[in-house]
């Protein structure tokens, strides 16, 4: 394992390559001697593309999988077009690991709400392998996942067949609208949680996707009487330092970069409605 300096691009080499949907990637990549660095669900690594750029983007495969980094990658612009024009074989940068990550310890014997939309589903990926793999620390799972239609769900085997199958996990999809192949829930992500009506007791909610989403999650679960305390989300700011030395991503004296992304409702609660 290596442990290299986090502010140092590592060459690291594309394994493969999977188109999700039709605008998401997922990249498969390693270090020389297997994983580039170790790392927390929930934390982020600076991917760079020679001689285009460079971006952030959350580790999606957990933290028990030893053999590789995984990144699911939208394309919206330079860095992420570049990643999706790679074949397996070709070497990227990479940099990291950045952020805090989720506090496994604090949820440890609690039940887990997972609140996903789109790509969102990345980082709660990694916090999902990982109770997986420690399934008797962590009580029931329950995970919402909803996109705009079928096509743009990611993962759809893990979200379809393997995470059903673990035990006392309960997976509700949702799409945007009604879709000929689609004979599952019709609605957006935060409707779904109110219906499902979810009760707070013992539970933690942890959710990531579209700010619109997370806004609307967010009132869904104070109307289900879940505490500020017990909301997690992860804030999606512009970065480019990814260590808190350049300013880009600061809401008040918080860093997004180096103090999040993930934070509890109730540390959002403290902060300037900046994001
Ligand atoms: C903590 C964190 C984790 C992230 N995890 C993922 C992930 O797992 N998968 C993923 O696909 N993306 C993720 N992102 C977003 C990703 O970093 C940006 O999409 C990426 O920087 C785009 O780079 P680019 O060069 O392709 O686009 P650019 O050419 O830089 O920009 C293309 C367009 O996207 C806009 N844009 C770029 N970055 C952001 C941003 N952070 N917020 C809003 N608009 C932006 C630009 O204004 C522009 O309109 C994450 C961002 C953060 C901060
Ligand atoms: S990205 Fe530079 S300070 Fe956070």
């Amino acid at each position: 394992m290596s442990s290299a300096n986090p502010l140092v691009p590592q060459k690291a080499t594309v394994l493969d390559i999977t188109a999700e949907t039709p605008d998401i990637k997922t990249l498969r990549v390693s270090g020389k001697d297997g994983l580039p660095f170790d790392f927390k669900p929930g934390q982020c690594a600076m991917i760079s593309v020679p001689p285009v750029g460079e971006a952030i983007f959350s580790i999606t495969s957990s933290p028990t999988c030893r053999d590789c980094l995984e990144f699911s990658i939208k394309e919206v612009g330079s860095v992420s077009s570049a990643l999706h024009a790679l074949n397996p074989g070709q070497q990227i940068g990479i940099r990291g690991p950045y952020g805090n990550g989720f506090p496994v310890e604090q949820m440890r014997g609690k039940d887990l709400l997972f609140i996903g939309g789109g790509i969102g589903l990345a980082p709660l990926r990694s916090l999902i392998g990982y109770c997986f793999a420690n399934r008797v620390e962590y009580g029931h799972i329950d995970i919402v996942y909803g996109a705009r239609s079928p096509a743009d769900l990611i993962r759809k085997s893990e979200i379809r067949e393997d995470w059903p199958a673990q035990p006392d996990t309960s997976v509700y999809l949702t799409v945007d609208a009604e879709f000929p192949d689609w004979s599952g829930h019709v609605g957006f992500v935060p409707s779904y949680v109110s219906e499902l009506a979810f009760t707070p007791e013992g539970k933690v909610a942890i959710t990531c996707g579209p700010p619109i989403m997370i806004k609307f999650v967010l009132k869904a679960l104070d109307e289900l009487r879940f505490s500020p305390d017990q909301v997690i989300t992860t804030l999606e700011m512009r970065m480019k330092c990814g260590v808190g030395k350049c300013g880009r991503c600061n809401i008040g004296p918080v860093y997004v970069c180096k103090d999040g992304p993930v934070f509890t409702l109730a540390e959002l609660n403290e902060l300037p409605a900046e994001y």
